[in-house]
């Protein structure tokens, strides 16, 4: 459910305001954030799993106060990765018990905060954490549920697929070297941790659910395992995010519906043949709720058209608030915002402001021939993984968040300012 539209001049409009007044306003380059359809695709996932299952948003894919209120509201649970995430999640007023704590190297100083949130559960991710946990829980007087993130040995087929339950990484505990069976007993000897049960995340943008259910099927075997081995069904299963999204036209991303009946199916099928009860089923959709909600507004500085090439775009941004093109040769498109024009399409590679030539923000693609500076363009689909990676290199100051609802928008996250800078740079 996306508000953006063209309004009667051609300008690009979302939640009803024209993207005009929000360069005026608030300068560029910005990331404008949908909120009606935040939430109606956090909604989306929420409906699709149902009551007997949970949708943990992946915070590291972006994360404000503002979307944490938004989740909490819409019945959404938040997983984080570091305590920067717990942070604001627990300042947004997200309750401990509905936070998942992720990471493959907690520090003692993240789990003992998460354990005094009372984290819903935490994803321990090797033998020596499961130790460190069950000391820091002891000393707190708790007993404190986890889960075991396994590594299901899914290899990585395509490009996009960026993966992480291949053997050879640095992720989880392998099924089949056996540390993952290893890891149940450990958790299971420790009087101050509770296992809940076995987590499994493939990787990010994937499209194919080839790999999703071959990991809800190992996933379901451990559990059968665990059962034979100790006489305990443990009752969660969670089988991480990674549902790829639309960048370009190429792309067909499958809808949250498709992918809870397909988990859903694979995880009823497995159970009823070894004879375990259904254990409940969570998730962790990270790009697929915030990335398409989101479009980055730049302004063009210079437009200069090299011969028997391409026209290179210099914008306002760069590398620094959406590094995916240069780290991953990620695909994005670009449209004329501020005006429409009926110029013929010219190649163009939309470049940013930084000191280095891989600093490319649109790789290959057209605008129009009359393009000039002062022009607004906006690159869809960046709500997930720019502002969260955005870096400062050159010290540049990290665009806002503005959240556009309802024909008005608000700063969600502020733009930095050179003071920010300087207030870290105490020397
Ligand atoms: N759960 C776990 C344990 C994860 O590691 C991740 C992502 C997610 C859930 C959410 O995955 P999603 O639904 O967003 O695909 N920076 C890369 C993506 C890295 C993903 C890391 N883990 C990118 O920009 O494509």
């Amino acid at each position: 459910a996306r508000t953006v539209a063209r309004g009667a001049d051609g300008a690009l409009t979302v939640g009803g305001v024209d993207v005009r007044t929000l360069a005026e306003e608030f300068g560029t380059p910005a990331y404008v954030l949908d909120e009606a359809d935040f939430r109606s695709r956090a909604r989306a996932w929420r409906d699709a799993f149902g009551t007997d299952a949970d949708v943990y948003y992946a915070g590291k894919a972006f994360l404000s106060k503002a979307v944490v209120r938004w989740l909490h509201e819409e019945g959404l649970n938040v997983d984080v990765c570091s305590s920067g995430e717990l942070h604001v999640a627990l300042a947004a007023g997200m309750p401990g018990g509905r936070i998942a704590l992720h990471g493959n190297n907690k520090s003692v100083r993240e789990l003992e905060q998460a354990v005094k949130a009372g984290v819903g559960h935490v994803v321990v991710d090797s033998f020596q954490e499961i130790e460190r946990l069950a000391e820091i829980a002891g000393a707190q007087g708790v007993r404190q549920p986890v889960l075991i993130r396994i590594t299901v040995g899914v290899e990585a087929h395509t490009h996009e697929f960026i993966a992480t339950a291949h053997e050879d990484q640095k992720f989880g505990l392998s099924l089949s070297g056996g540390l993952a069976a290893e890891a149940v007993r450990r958790v299971l000897a420790e009087p101050a941790l509770e296992l809940r049960g076995i987590h499994s995340h493939i990787g990010s943008q994937i499209f194919d659910f080839a790999g999703f259910e071959v990991a809800a099927r190992r996933v379901v075997g451990l559990l059968a395992e665990v059962r034979d081995e100790h006489g305990v069904q443990l009752p969660e299963v969670d089988l991480g995010g990674g549902l790829g999204i639309a960048y370009t036209a190429e792309d067909d991303p499958r809808e949250p519906a498709e992918i809870a009946a397909a988990l859903g199916e694979i995880v009823r099928r497995e159970c009823a043949a070894a004879g375990l009860t259904v254990p409940r089923i969570s998730v962790e959709p990270g790009r697929a709720i915030v990335g398409p909600t989101a479009f980055t507004l730049y302004e063009v500085g210079t437009v200069k058209p090299l011969e028997g090439l391409r026209t290179y775009v210099s914008v306002d941004g760069g590398m620094s608030d959406n590094i995916r093109t240069a780290l991953y040769d990620a695909a994005y498109s670009v449209a004329l915002a501020s005006r429409t024009s009926d110029a013929e399409p010219m190649l163009v590679r939309v470049v940013g402001k930084h000191c280095e030539s891989g600093d490319i923000v649109v790789k290959d693609a057209f605008l129009p021939a009359d393009l000039a500076p002062g022009d607004l363009i906006a690159v869809p689909a960046t709500g997930a993984y720019c502002r969260s990676m955005a870096s400062n290199y050159n010290h540049a100051l990290k665009p806002p968040v503005l959240a556009v609802a309802d024909g008005a928008a608000r700063v969600i996250v502020r733009r930095e300012t050179e003071e920010d800078l300087l207030r870290l740079d105490i020397g």
